[in-house]
């Protein structure tokens, strides 16, 4: 999710996964539709996915959550849980901090772009609240080109089971 040119997918292609990636930028897809010409790429965006319920057994959003307005991050949340199974991993990766930086010149060109960085715990709660219950947490110290401590966080959609107990309870 917010797959870029499409490397990461095509490690989990790699891996025997049946990866797909989505990215918001036609761009981004038109380079890795164009480097990856065998896998599929589509337009979309995490706070809208085009994607069915409870279709995905797993979804990757590698630094990308971190490009979205903090204050959004419950929709993109409600979104993951839709579209993964019962049983659903999710895996996301950022920046660790509390600030917003923003670009507006990168490598010789003008651009508006914003990271976002993350608390990890806000980050655990807000899944928890939108039904995607903590795996793993790890932060990593910066390694070299990093600016600050990195943040791995798997995550699982409850089995049915589970979801429907909790359902039933409310
Ligand atoms: C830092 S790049 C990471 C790309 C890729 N995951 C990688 O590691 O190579 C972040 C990507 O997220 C995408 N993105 C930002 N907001 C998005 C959104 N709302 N929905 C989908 N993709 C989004 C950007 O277009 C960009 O390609």
């Amino acid at each position: 999710m917010g797959c870029g040119p499409g490397r990461v997918t095509i490690l989990l292609h790699r891996l025997g996964l049946d990866a797909f990636g989505i990215d918001l930028l036609p761009q981004m897809v038109a380079l890795a539709r164009q480097t990856y010409p065998e896998f599929g790429f589509e337009v979309g965006s995490m706070l809208a996915l085009q994607v069915s319920d409870a279709s995905l057994g797993g979804l990757l959003a590698y630094y990308s959550i971190i490009h979205v307005p903090w204050e959004r991050r419950p929709e993109v949340f409600a979104e993951f849980r839709r579209v993964l199974a019962p049983s659903g991993r999710l895996m996301l990766a950022l920046q660790i901090g509390d600030e917003r930086v923003h670009y507006d010149e990168a490598l010789g060109k003008s651009v508006d772009l914003d990271f976002y960085r993350q608390d990890p715990d806000d980050v655990v709660t807000l899944l928890r609240e939108a039904g995607v219950h903590l795996w793993s947490t790890v932060v990593k110290q910066p390694e070299a080109g990093d600016k600050t401590l990195q943040g791995i966080i798997w995550a699982t959609k409850p089995a049915a089971s589970v979801a429907q107990s909790q359902s039933d309870a409310h």
